[in-house]
């Protein structure tokens, strides 16, 4: 279901490569703005396809996706990405790698260089910032990946496993720095994992795909600001087990 108010509406979205068969069937989602939805399925259900059809990086077979109510043409200045492996560019600094949205298209000014420095803070690594990338761990790495995606300061993310490399604690811990820099700006998220633990602490929202369509969406009543200790609450796992059981049994509908 997609509503005019939504921040991203995806409409009967269908999709096939052009040598197979469809990976995307009728998808229809709906992001308010400023709300933090995750996406959770199988390897190879299709959910990094969706995540480029909303990117504008891949063009749907069928139907569409609007941000803010237009018709997407490709990709937006409004949206940030931030892929699986952190794709840093390595000649570059850690500080210019966290600049290189706004020097793709204008000159860095020092207001600029202010922005990208109090983003390396809020995501823990100022002193790291002269350093190049393959001088950083890949928690590090993680961490400056994020600032760039904000340094435009887009009113949406699109995040496609980006913490999958990493260490349990390290992952808390960056998931809980995402969740505050988000919520500060106000951003709308579509985040995707194979985490389901991942999926409910970060989510307002959690859809299931299997097989290129959405098995199940569930809203995550859990209070706001989430914290660490709300994954021993026995609510937490159960929300955590019934997307388990949707995973496995394909038929499952919550609210
Ligand atoms: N460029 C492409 N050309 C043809 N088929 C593709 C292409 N990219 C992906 N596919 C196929 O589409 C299906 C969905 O791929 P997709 O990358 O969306 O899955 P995924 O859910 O993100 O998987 P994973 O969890 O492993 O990242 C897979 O069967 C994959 O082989
Ligand atoms: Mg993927």
């Amino acid at each position: 279901m997609s509503t005019d108010t939504a921040f991203f509406s995806v409409d009967r979205v269908s999709h096939a490569y052009e040598d197979g068969a469809a990976v995307l069937r009728a998808i229809d989602w709906s992001i308010p703005a400023g709300a933090f939805h995750c996406l959770v399925g199988r390897s190879g259900c299709g959910k990094t396809t969706l995540l480029k059809l909303v990117a504008g990086l891949v063009q749907a077979t069928e139907g569409g996706v609007r941000i803010e109510g237009q018709a997407i043409q490709g990709p937006s200045p409004k949206v940030g990405f931030v892929f699986q492996t952190p794709a840093l560019l390595e000649w570059l600094s850690v500080i210019d790698n966290v600049l290189l949205p706004i020097s793709l298209h204008r000159r860095v000014q020092v207001a600029d260089r202010g922005t990208a420095a109090e983003l390396l803070e809020l995501v823990g690594i100022a002193d790291l910032a002269k350093r190049h990338p393959g001088q950083l761990s890949g928690g590090q790495q993680s961490r400056a990946a994020l600032a760039r995606a904000l340094v435009t300061s887009p009113p949406a993310l699109l995040m496609d496993e980006p913490f999958a490399a990493l260490d349990a604690i390290t992952r808390e811990e960056l998931q809980d720095d995402l969740l505050r820099l988000v919520a500060l700006r106000r951003t709308t998220v579509l985040f995707v994992t194979h985490d389901i633990a991942e999926a409910v602490y970060l989510g307002d929202r959690v859809a299931v795909m299997d097989q290129g369509k959405i098995a199940l969406t569930a809203s995550i009543d859990l209070a706001k600001p989430r914290v660490c200790d709300c994954r021993y609450d026995p609510h937490f796992t159960a929300h955590c087990q019934k997307i388990r059981s949707a995973m496995t049994l394909h038929t499952v509908e919550l609210d």
